[in-house]
Parts: structure tokens; C-alpha cells; sequence
């Protein structure tokens, strides 16, 4: 697990121990003061499994069939094709990817190992993305929007989930350009699409969207009740890459079977 120490690490590690998975490797930044420390000793959970900086991944996935990461996409630039050049398969749900970081990742990942990379690992938010890609047959003069709220200790907005939603949105209704907010004049041009991020407290994560025609709206909320959510997803998404020979960035529409 890498990120071990963070919000999703610490959390997919306890839901994977107690749904009977082997944790036997955790990763941190090298900063992190739980380096060289145990899971044990650094409070995540009950195990003796040391706690390394990202030079130590080697030693990390000796035994390890599947590599999950919820670190920082600079992190995931250095680490992923080293994992990838290690032969071992990856479980990725960072986001807040510039287009040229992703582009190093694929090329890195894609001919290597099968990798699952995925936004939102929670089945409702997927199911979602399947729902947004039905409303292409709203009439003209119906817009949408998308409102993402998050704890305020989230560093990338819009939310990556946001941004995958807003990209089936674009395809599905021919809008070719965002706002992201609106201050003092700022009336909706045609052909765009709003996206806006709330940050504040400790929301594990909400997204709505809205259809707004002239006479009715319809709004669809999806909202999690914790990261467990999250971690039920990676986890499958484990099982399911663990399984797969071809090397590839797959989605969670391969991982549940609607690809
Ligand atoms: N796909 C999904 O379903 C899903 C769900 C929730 C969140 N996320 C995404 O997952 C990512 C992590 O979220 P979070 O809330 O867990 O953030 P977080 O609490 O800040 O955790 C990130 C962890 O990565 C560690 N890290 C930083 N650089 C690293 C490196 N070079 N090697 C290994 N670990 C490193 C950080 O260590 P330090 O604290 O020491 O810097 C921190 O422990 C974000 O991109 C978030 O948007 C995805």
C-alpha cells in the first residue's frame, strides 16, 4: 500500500485486513515521520509490517501480488514505473493528474502490467457515470451542471470524479467549454458546461448533478458515507486485477464487468 499513512491508505489498509487480505508492504513520503516505523507503531493498525520511503519500494512488493496507491500524482510519476519495471500489478485512485503526467504513466504502465485506474472507486459514482452517459437524449435548452463538495484538506478541484463526469457530460451534450465559478457579470454561455468544488470540513465526498430545463430540474446526488466506500472498490478492483494476465490500464467498467 502506498500512502499508507494517509486518509485512503490508512483506511483501505484496515478494510483490507478485515476482509482477509495480506498487507505486506507500506510506502510514505520520505518526509513522513512514520518512516521506518510499523503500521502497528504509527497507529494505521495492527501490523508489524515496516513502514518505507518510496526508495524502499522494492523491498515493499517482494511479496506483494497487487500495488495500491492513493498518494500525489507527483508521487505516482516516480513510483508507478518503478512498480511497473517490477513486474507487480497496480491498483491507482490518485487524482488531480495534469494531462502530461498521465501521459508519462500510461506510457510507463500501459505495455508493462495490467494496472486499474479509476477516480471514484465506489460503485454508486460508477453506476453514475453509466446513468450520464443515457442523458444525451435530454431535448436542447436543458443544462447541466456538476457541484462537488469535499473536506477542506483536499488538494486538487475540481474533484477528478467531477472532471470524468464533466468529460461524459461534454461528449454526451456537445459542450466545448467549463467555468468553474461565477463572479459579478457572468451569464451562461451555450456550449458550457459549470463545474464548481466546495471545500469544507471533513466531507468524505459529494456529487450532484443538476439538469435544468425551463419548466422542471432533475438532481442527482451521490454521497459517501465514508472512505470505506473507496476502499470497497480498490478492493475489488484488487481481486479482479490479480486475476488478469494482459498488461493494460483498465477501468471499473472492466472491474465490474461492463466494459
Ligand atoms: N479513487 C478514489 O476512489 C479516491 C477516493 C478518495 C481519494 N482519492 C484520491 O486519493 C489521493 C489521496 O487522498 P487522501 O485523502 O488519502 O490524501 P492524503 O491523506 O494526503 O494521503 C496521501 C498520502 O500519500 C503520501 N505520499 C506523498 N508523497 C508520497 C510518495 N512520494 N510516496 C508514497 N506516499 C506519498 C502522503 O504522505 P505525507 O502525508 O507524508 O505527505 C500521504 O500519506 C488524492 O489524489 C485523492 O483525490 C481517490
Amino acid at each position: 500500500m502506498a500512502g499508507a499513512t494517509g486518509r485512503m491508505g490508512s483506511t483501505l489498509i484496515r478494510e483490507a485486513v478485515a476482509r482477509g487480505y495480506r498487507v505486506v508492504g507500506a510506502v510514505a513520503a520520505k518526509e513522513d515521520p512514520n518512516i521506518g516505523r510499523t503500521l502497528r507503531e504509527s497507529g494505521v493498525c495492527d501490523l508489524d509490517v515496516k513502514i518505507v520511503d518510496p526508495a524502499g519500494i522494492p523491498e515493499a512488493v517482494r511479496e506483494a501480488d497487487v500495488y495500491v496507491s492513493f498518494t500525489t500524482p507527483e508521487a505516482e510519476v516516480v513510483n508507478l514505473p518503478v512498480v511497473a519495471d517490477l513486474g507487480k500489478k497496480i491498483v491507482m485512485g490518485t487524482t488531480g493528474f495534469t494531462n502530461e503526467q498521465m501521459r508519462r504513466i500510461v506510457e510507463a504502465v500501459s505495455g508493462k502490467v495490467p494496472a486499474v485506474f479509476s477516480p471514484n472507486f465506489a460503485i454508486g459514482v460508477n453506476i453514475l457515470f453509466r446513468l450520464l452517459r443515457l442523458m444525451k437524449i435530454f431535448p436542447e435548452g436543458y443544462d447541466f451542471s456538476i457541484v462537488e463538495i469535499h473536506h477542506s484538506g483536499k488538494r486538487d478541484a475540481p474533484s477528478g470524479t467531477a472532471k470524468r463526469m464533466g468529460e461524459i457530460i461534454s461528449e454526451a451534450r456537445g459542450y466545448s467549454t467549463v467555468s468553474y465559478g461565477r463572479e459579478g457579470i457572468s451569464v451562461r454561455k451555450p456550449g458550457e458546461l459549470e463545474i464548481l468544488a466546495v471545500r469544507a470540513g471533513g466531507v468524505p465526498g459529494i456529487h450532484e448533478i443538476i439538469v435544468a430545463g425551463p419548466y422542471e430540474m432533475i438532481r442527482i446526488e451521490h454521497t459517501a458515507f465514508s472512505r470505506s466506500v473507496f476502499a470497497q472498490g480498490a478492493l475489488y478492483a484488487v481481486s479482479w486485477v490479480y486475476k488478469q494476465e494482459k498488461p493494460g490500464i483498465y477501468t471499473m467498467d472492466d472491474v465490474l464487468g461492463w466494459g
